[in-house]
């Protein structure tokens, strides 16, 4: 039984209070908010102060996934926001160690993202660190693309690797997932699906939550 996480990036932006309240009554157990910053990735979304206001409608946890350039920053901000889950990308910082605990210093919970073409072995040495390990399922930047088959392999890899040397990250697929997907990543050994056009574009927003969790 895999978590599910909604991805608000493909959410209507102009009623995104509104989106979050139906998504969560809907079932969903996480929220996944995607912060672009046009520089790390070819597109901007929002900040911290977005994720604020959203705050007194939050019933499950909220997942900032900083798809920006230094993100040792931006940390408190997030968190002062209400991320319950601060999550970086590998790509974006070459003190990888202390930007894991400086997220986990605030009371976050740390997640590490990596790119479709970035290989499990350039984190191996902070696995044991993290709470969430994020594989992209999609190259970043946009909602609604392709999941990328090969990366599958990589949740194997993860899931074995865990087994190995008894980590505790809860891996998680991002880009892509729907009900074609979310059952491969799923049984490669993913316990969190995060899932953005798949929920928001079906014509049942319940139906498309549970057709992901029955995975
Ligand atoms: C892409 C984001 C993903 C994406 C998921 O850069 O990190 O969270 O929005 O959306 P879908 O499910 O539409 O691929
Ligand atoms: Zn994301």
């Amino acid at each position: 039984m895999a978590l599910v996480s909604c991805s608000m990036l493909s959410c209507n932006f102009a009623y995104m209070g509104k989106e979050l309240e139906t998504v969560q009554s809907a079932g969903v157990d996480m929220i996944h908010l995607d912060v672009m910053d046009g520089a790390f990735v070819p597109n901007i979304t929002f900040g911290a102060p977005v994720i604020k206001c959203l705050l007194p409608l939050k019933k499950v946890p909220f997942e900032s996934h900083l798809m920006i350039e230094n993100p040792e920053k931006y940390i408190g901000d997030f968190r002062k926001a209400g991320s319950d889950i601060i999550t970086v990308h590998a790509e974006t910082s070459n003190h990888l160690d202390r930007l894991i605990f400086q997220i986990k210093e605030t009371g976050a919970k740390a997640g590490l993202a990596i790119n479709p073409a970035t290989p499990l072995s350039a984190v191996a040495e902070t696995l044991r660190y993290v709470d969430i390990l994020l594989l992209m399922t999609v190259n970043p930047g946009f909602g609604g693309q392709k999941y990328i088959e090969y990366v599958t392999d990589k949740i194997s890899e993860a899931s074995e690797l865990r087994k190995e040397k008894g980590y505790s990250y809860l891996i998680e697929a991002d880009g892509g997932v729907d009900n074609i997907h979310g059952p491969k990543a799923a049984a490669a050994g993913c316990d969190i699906l995060v899932s953005g056009s798949y929920i928001f574009r079906s014509a049942n927003i319940r139906d498309a939550i549970d057709s992901l969790k029955t995975v």
